[in-house]
């Protein structure tokens, strides 16, 4: 790679002014996180940063493939940069991340968006000087969506977004292939990155003032099987949390198959760890599960938050659900909304069922209605808005721990996330961004709370 590194910065270095890229990332934390190491990669080998599209020699869209609607919309703004492309010939054009590396995807591209240079899968990350090469000395469409077997080189730092809120990403790829879901046939197997790296990566953080870790993974609670000296995730979680400094722990997502009370123990021993956890529960049907491949029933998963309430009776929990699988039928449907109602959670992200090509669920044919299931996902959201303004009623009167984030479009008003990862605002000016401080619930509505801050 440094070879192709030096001779990228070679060509750029003879520009009149520093070339300029522009990269946005969509879909989960793990490819913003990816992003992020990818603006590394372009920094280092000569590039600046924008925010202004118009203004990039560089634009990379680094896509998710999760459902139908993340990618037709990435189809959306590509084909609006014909005009761009138009306009500027010489500029860069790149796609990469999950829907990338699919071969359906890179066939279309290549034949439908001929202004596209560079297409790049999830594995190809280190290659991208490399490709860059090619496309700035030959002009072709450079593709590698080969799944090489190196992860993002641990020396390149990453350029963050936030610099109080930071992803450490535990693990790649997934070994699960829940039935439903693309994510184990574009991100490979499940890897770790050892202890000593992840640790690094989080003292470096911790001490230039980042104040809320984030560890990602597709399923973190099975961090650490495929190391050299294997190490659990609940191990893993006490190491981070004995460095010393000023700041908070969350991690997505575990999975409830691999979630056991000694995870539990370690949330609760652990000071630094935040009393709330995103617990994906994606049907209450025992027979949707078995049929998503989750390998939990719906008993397992209550086992799970009971015990976590009967030590901390504020424990919090968020989740994700899938309405509409295939075949799902009322009473299936009836299963998840008693779940919803048993664990109150303080959020859910609902997702209507979308066919992935390639998977096993694409292969049933599904007799459930669009309309139908339109239906469904109202009732559930509606479920919902009663269970959160309930469940969020609780806390006035209360005072919560709340990391303010940036301020709202109420001019003085700042939001935040508190512990419980509920949002929360309060009038503050802007020295309280990047700041964790003591909020008293004034008000609460359904989807946020409202207090003062007292200190
Ligand atoms: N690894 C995480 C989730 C990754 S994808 C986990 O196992 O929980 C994020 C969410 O997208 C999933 O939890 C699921 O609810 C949703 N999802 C995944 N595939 C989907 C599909 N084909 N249709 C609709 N929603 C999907
Ligand atoms: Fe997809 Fe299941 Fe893996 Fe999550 S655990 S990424 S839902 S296959
Ligand atoms: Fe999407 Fe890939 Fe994440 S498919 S949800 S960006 S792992």
């Amino acid at each position: 790679m440094a070879d192709f590194k030096d001779r990228v910065r070679k060509i750029l270095s003879k520009k009149e002014t520093p070339p300029l890229c522009f990269l946005h990332s969509f879909g989960c934390q793990q490819n913003v996180s990816d992003g992020e190491k990818i603006l590394g990669l372009l920094c280092e080998i000569g590039y600046g940063v924008t925010n202004d599209i118009s203004s990039a020699d560089l634009i990379i869209y680094n896509t998710c493939a999760v459902r139908e609607n993340a990618e037709l919309k990435i189809y959306g703004l590509v084909g609006n940069l014909k005009h761009l492309k138009e306009q500027n010939p010489d500029v860069i054009i790149g796609i990469c991340g999950c829907m990338a590396q699919q071969e359906h995807v890179v066939e279309k591209i290549k034949k439908t968006y001929k202004q596209v240079d560079l297409i790049f899968g999830t594995f190809a990350l280190n290659e991208l000087p490399r490709l860059l090469y090619e496309v700035l000395t030959e002009r072709k469409t450079a593709v590698d969506i080969t799944e090489h077997n190196s992860d993002i080189s641990e020396e390149i730092k990453a350029v963050r977004s936030s610099g109080f809120k930071a992803g450490v990403p535990i693990m790649y790829g997934c070994n699960n292939f829940c039935s439903y879901c693309i994510v184990p046939y574009v991100r490979g197997r499940e890897r770790s990155r050892t202890p000593e790296a992840i640790l690094k990566e989080v003292k470096e953080l911790t001490d230039s003032g980042c104040k809320e870790i984030m560890l990602l993974g597709q399923n973190v609670n099975s961090y650490g099987k495929t190391l050299e000296d294997p190490v659990s995730f609940s191990e893993l979680l006490r190491m981070i949390n004995d460095i010393d400094g000023d700041f908070k722990i969350r991690f997505m997502s575990p999975h409830p198959k691999d979630a056991t009370n000694e995870l539990i123990d370690t949330i609760i021993d652990c000071d630094k760890i935040c009393k709330h956890m995103h617990l994906p529960l994606q049907s209450g049907s025992n027979r949707i599960l078995e049929a998503m491949n989750r390998r939990y029933t719906a008993e397992k998963y209550m086992e799970i938050v009971n015990y976590a309430r009967s030590r901390v009776h504020d424990f919090s929990f968020s989740t994700d659900i899938i309405v509409g699988f295939p075949n799902e039928t009322e009473e299936d449907f009836r299963e998840t909304l008693k779940i919803m109602r048993e664990v109150k959670y303080d959020n859910i992200f609902s997702f209507i069922y979308s066919k992935r090509t390639g998977t096993k669920a694409a292969l049933i044919e599904d007799k459930t209605t669009d309309e139908e299931k339109g239906r469904r996902m109202r009732e559930l959201l509606e479920l919902q808005r009663e269970i959160s303004s309930e469940f969020f009623k609780r806390f006035e009167g209360r005072t919560l721990d709340v990391l303010f984030e940036s301020e709202t479009k109420n001019k003085g008003v700042f939001t935040g996330k508190s512990d419980e990862f509920i949002i929360v605002e309060a009038k503050a000016d802007s020295s309280v961004i990047g700041r964790r401080k003591k909020v008293k619930i004034t008000k609460a509505f359904n989807w946020a709370l409202q207090g003062e801050i007292i200190n």
